[in-house]
């Protein structure tokens, strides 16, 4: 009975973490300590914990008389609606949740683990660092994850929250991973902290404003997922995980649906507007045709001008990149073009199909794209488009211009089905651009105002009667139907229910060269 007593006793101490003043501090912040985050996100009395008696075996600094079993995070595994999941969460009452050899052994054990079940890992990031008593060992801990970190992408999803400080080294596992999510408060990453900038480089700047959620999840593009607070973060972290597979090999979970796959949806007929210069809103179209309504967008505040997230069509997991007339006219630029590119990558890894809703009037020109290297990130998303191997269904709304029309999964990058609706206008540009080229030494030769503006409605009006419509495409198989928006959906449904067998590999090669 002394040895059971032993065994809870111990069991109790390490509940701890670093002692109940530090979980108070924790919670006096509006934090939650990592056992109550684990619990949050699992399904009740699912949780398995392992590694609860490891201690670290630091002896610099007199750190060897100041040991906690856990050494800084909790590791184990459990269950997200029923589906298995491993998870690591870091205990910032233990050395501010720093990073040491035993606590990386610990995290890299759990990883180890979902690759060899083919679960996905998700990441509870609340951490100093490195720990700095123990300097190298900690450093090579990192270095154990990154590698892991590395070998997973793409074999099994890879999820990261950060609750808390996220600084140095630390930023680069969360920036391994396939979705970063932050919160409100508490929650920042950089490389280096706002006292390190000002030494260096003489810029004063608050943490907040250097790396907090709403800088990264806006301006920098790092985070994917702002969330208001703990609960919310994680409530997310649980839809996500709803939308995507176990791993690689296996499918995302389907879902009963009760939304009927023929609905019609009779508004979608009248949203594009008569001017086509006039916005409308890509979102309303999205809501129109997915399942219920729902959409849970990936990077809603960084390069609007292109919407990506997750939907389903009939209880299947979708994933939707679509153009944003709203937002800069939904034009391309170096932003957008990398958004969009690293999520239909992660679609094509994962088995998710993509829809791609088309409405562009090219690429952002200008010298300040040219400089940021609109080339390269262009190319990018035309090599995640080109490359991707799940099924693609493409909807042609309104503009499709230019080099922006062969990129947004058109027919030529291997898009399975291409509809465009009588709204679509597939050309090398627009009108009015294309008359000031082809027209340009005439018009600047007429006099005569009135001439010269009857001259330009008429070509103008040669051009649109060619372009501005679907048929041109449709009349050489590049568009394979026009079809009336208010049928979206059940054609959608209809193309990805054909493709369900779809089969096509890419030729064998060690990997691509994405032009990163
Ligand atoms: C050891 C650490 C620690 C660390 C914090 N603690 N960071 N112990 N190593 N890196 C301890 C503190 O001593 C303290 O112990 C407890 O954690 C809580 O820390 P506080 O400072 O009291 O908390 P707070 O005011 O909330 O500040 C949190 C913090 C700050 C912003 C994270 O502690 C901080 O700046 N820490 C250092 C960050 C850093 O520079 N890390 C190294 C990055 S370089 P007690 O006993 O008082 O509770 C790096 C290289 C990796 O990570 C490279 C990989 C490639």
């Amino acid at each position: 009975m002394d040895k059971i007593k032993q065994l809870v006793d111990k069991r109790e101490e390490a509940r701890l973490g670093g002692g109940q003043k530090r979980i108070d501090s924790q919670h006096s912040k509006g934090k939650f300590a990592a056992r109550e985050r684990i619990n949050m996100l699992l399904d009740e009395g699912s949780f398995e914990e392992l590694d609860m008696f490891v201690t670290h075996r630091c002896v610099n600094f007199g750190l060897e008389k100041e040991k906690y079993y856990g050494d800084g995070v909790v590791i184990g595994h459990g269950t997200i609606d029923g589906r298995s999941v491993y998870v690591f969460a870091q205990d910032f009452t233990v050395f501010g949740g720093s990073l040491s050899e035993t606590m990386a052994l610990k995290i890299c054990k759990v990883m180890d683990l979902a690759m060899k079940m083919g679960a996905p890992v998700i990441g509870i990031n609340d951490s100093g660092g490195a720990r700095i008593q123990e300097g190298v060992t900690a450093l090579a801990g990192y270095a154990e994850i990154f590698e892991r970190n590395i070998l997973a992408s793409g074999v099994v999803p890879q999820i990261s929250a950060i609750f808390g400080p996220c600084a140095g080294g630390a930023v680069y596992s969360p920036a391994l991973t396939d979705f970063i999510l932050m919160t409100e408060e508490n929650s920042y990453m950089f490389v280096t902290g706002p006292k390190v900038v000002k030494s260096v480089t003489n810029e004063v700047i608050s943490t907040e404003d250097l790396g907090g959620a709403r800088i990264h999840a806006s301006k920098s593009g790092v985070a994917h997922f702002r969330a208001e607070n703990e609960q919310d973060c994680i409530s997310k972290i649980r839809e996500l995980v709803s939308y995507i597979p176990q791993n690689n090999m296996e499918e995302a979970p389907v879902m009963e649906c009760n939304d009927p796959a023929d609905r019609v949806e009779e508004a979608l007929n009248t949203i594009i507007p008569d001017d086509p210069n006039k916005p409308y809103d890509i979102k309303n179209v999205i809501n129109a045709i997915t399942d219920n309504g729902q959409f849970m967008e990936v990077h809603a505040d960084f390069a609007k001008n292109v919407v990506v997230g997750f939907a389903r069509f009939n209880g299947v997991s979708t994933g939707i990149i679509a153009n944003q007339p709203a937002f800069l006219a939904g034009v391309l630029d170096c932003n957008a073009s990398r958004k969009a590119a690293r999520f239909i990558r992660f679609c094509d890894a994962f088995n998710i199909p993509i829809l791609t809703l088309v409405d562009v009037p090219g690429f952002l020109p200008g010298s300040g794209q040219e400089y940021a290297g609109i080339i390269t990130h262009g190319a990018k998303l035309m090599f995640a488009y080109g490359e991707a191997t799940v099924p693609k269904v493409t909807v042609t709304l309104r503009k499709s211009y230019g080099g922006a029309h062969c990129v947004m999964s058109s027919k030529q990058l291997r898009g399975d089905f291409n509809y465009a609706w009588p709204t679509a206008e597939i050309a090398v540009m627009g009108a009015s651009g294309a008359i000031e080229v082809l027209e340009g030494r005439t018009i600047s030769k007429m006099e005569d105002p009135a001439e010269k503006a009857k001259f330009i409605e008429e070509k103008t009006n040669e051009y649109k009667d060619k372009f501005a419509n679907p048929y041109m495409a449709a009349s050489y198989g590049y568009i394979d139907d026009v079809i009336e928006p208010r049928n979206t959906r059940f054609r959608v449904i209809r193309a990805f229910q054909a493709l369900q067998t779809k089969k096509l590999a890419n030729p064998l090669k060690k990997h691509s060269n994405i032009p990163l």
